[in-house]
């Protein structure tokens, strides 16, 4: 009712009506509620509070803390949590203590930052004496539009829901368009459009997710020294594909503030907003629900691989253009087999795709030619990237450490946020990221919860240190991605089979 009738933007829509992303929470009175579980009925006559209604000193202290500690990104998950930790705090809640925090968060999902930054944001709106980080307001935004390859903006507005998203800001009375089983299905709202579309939110399956490509028979007599097979897994940003367009326009941009890390880079809705606008004569905006960019979004592409400690062997993976060469630079003497999979597209745009797969069996294969396999409890694995951006991640019982190295890092808040974000998603992948999707490629893992993206509270401390330099700026987030995958794989003993578990 919020977006849809009355227009409100600030309160965002990650998984409408599956009530488990944390987008659309607001305050129903003071107590953070899910709005799109939660029927109008329910509220009457009670206040309800979006973060762009909260009080001016609580925007001004909570917008404050978030830009202070990098909290926000791409600011889609942003105004629902600020929401949330404000109707704690209005009930006293000490949000300096991290099991608060981690209860409170439990509730939403941000794809970006690795919460870190969401919980030292918490402890300092609550005390102002908590520590902070300086921040550059010219060059933040550069390093972030580097980290995310377009366009970033990080200021109050964005933490508090005023910052247009791809489906924001089309004209009024623009008509709304979703998937139905034959095509788009456009009505005057989302609820009619999806009502006419028969849409039937899916839900979390009993399939349990394995990996879909075997690992190859070794040649007779011998066996592999390293396997390793991956899981199809959901990149699972949380701004859900959208745009709007006017007849003979130019559609808006999906990717808005970025935060998809590579998942938007060839989405379908600006051209089919763009077409259908032309052929109807009328505005049409196109969003896609939780459950479409789960079948249509594109994943990274599942391998199998069985090595030898001189690097021969054999790699099968799913037919991805460009990922025959890309395996092909970092591992040279194995084999390479491309397999038709049936399932949902793949893609070599994702974050560090296949390159980062083929990092961790190089690493391996590193470990085992030098004889240094384990280093007693933690493991240190240091990678650069193509593009010069150097990682050195140690995985242990302390958490994850990581030191980088970008060229000039221009902001430190920000490289900070991004290589935190960035250890938090390959340290998720490796450990517990998994989609069942069956042996015909039907997705069954269609909720948000269900792609198994580690939480606040089960993510480790992660310690960033930044190398100062004065090369030109580079992004990190590849290299601090292959680097924390490699350590956390090699860390648990390089098991077959990812997800490892914790
Ligand atoms: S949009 Fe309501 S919880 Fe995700
Ligand atoms: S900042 Fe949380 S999802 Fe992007």
């Amino acid at each position: 009712m919020l977006r849809d009738r009355l227009g409100i933007e600030a309160v965002l829509d990650g998984c409408s009506p599956q009530g488990q992303c944390g987008c659309c929470t607001v305050l129903v009175d003071d107590a953070p509620r899910v709005a799109c579980v939660t029927p109008a009925r329910r509220v009457a006559g009670r206040h309800v509070t979006t973060a762009a209604g909260l009080s001016a000193d609580e925007q001004h202290r909570w917008s404050g803390a978030f830009l202070a500690c990098g909290a926000t990104q791409c600011g889609f998950c942003t105004p629902g949590i600020v929401c949330r930790l404000v109707g704690h705090e209005r009930r006293g809640a000490d949000l300096s203590d991290r099991a608060t925090v981690d209860r409170a968060l439990a509730a939403h999902l941000c794809r970006c930052t690795g919460w870190q930054t969401i919980r030292e944001a918490a402890a300092h709106a609550a005390s102002p004496s908590a520590e902070t980080h300086d921040r550059d307001p010219e060059a933040a935004p550069r390093r972030a539009s580097i980290e995310t390859g377009g366009p970033q903006r990080s200021v109050p507005v964005s933490v508090l829901g005023a910052l247009d998203f791809g489906a924001d800001g089309a004209p009024p009375g623009t008509l709304t368009a979703v998937a139905g089983p034959d095509g788009l299905i456009h009505a005057e709202s989302l609820t009619e459009a999806r009502r006419q579309a028969g849409k039937v939110q899916g839900r979390r399956t009993t399939l349990e997710p394995v990996p879909p490509i075997q690992i190859p028979e070794p040649p007779p007599g011998t066996q592999w020294d390293i396997r390793l097979a991956t899981c199809w897994t959901e990149p699972g940003y949380l701004e859900t594909d959208a745009a709007w367009c006017e007849p003979g326009a130019q559609p808006s941009d999906p990717l808005a503030n970025g935060g998809a890390f590579g998942g938007k880079k060839s989405s379908p809705v600006r051209d089919e907003a763009q077409h259908l606008a032309n052929d109807l004569g009328h505005p049409v905006r196109v969003l896609w629900s939780r459950e479409d960019t789960v079948r249509r979004g594109p994943k990274r592409p599942p391998l199998a691989a069985g090595l030898h400690t001189d690097g021969t062997g054999i790699i099968r993976i799913a037919r991805t253009p460009g990922a025959t060469e890309v395996l092909q630079s970092v591992l040279p003497n194995a084999e390479i087999v491309e397999v038709d999979l049936p399932g949902p597209p793949t893609s070599m745009d994702l974050r560090a795709a296949v390159w980062a797969e083929a990092q961790m069996l190089a690493t391996a294969l590193n470990r085992l030619q030098s004889g240094k396999w384990l280093n007693a409890g933690t493991t240190t694995v240091e990678i650069t990237s193509s593009e010069g951006a150097l990682a050195q991640a140690t995985v242990g019982p302390a958490g994850i450490e990581v030191q980088v190295d970008a060229g000039d890092p221009l902001d430190m808040t920000t490289l900070r946020s991004y290589a935190i974000g960035a250890s938090h998603m390959a340290w998720s992948w490796v450990t517990s990221e998994a989609l069942a999707v069956d042996a015909d490629g039907e997705v069954h893992d269609l909720t948000i919860r269900s792609f198994r993206i580690a939480r606040s509270a089960d993510t480790p401390h992660i310690q960033v240190t930044i190398e100062p330099s004065q090369r030109p700026p580079v992004p990190a987030g590849d290299a601090v991605f292959a680097a924390v995958a490699a350590a956390t794989w090699l860390n648990r003993g390089a098991p077959a089979h990812l997800p490892t578990g914790r």
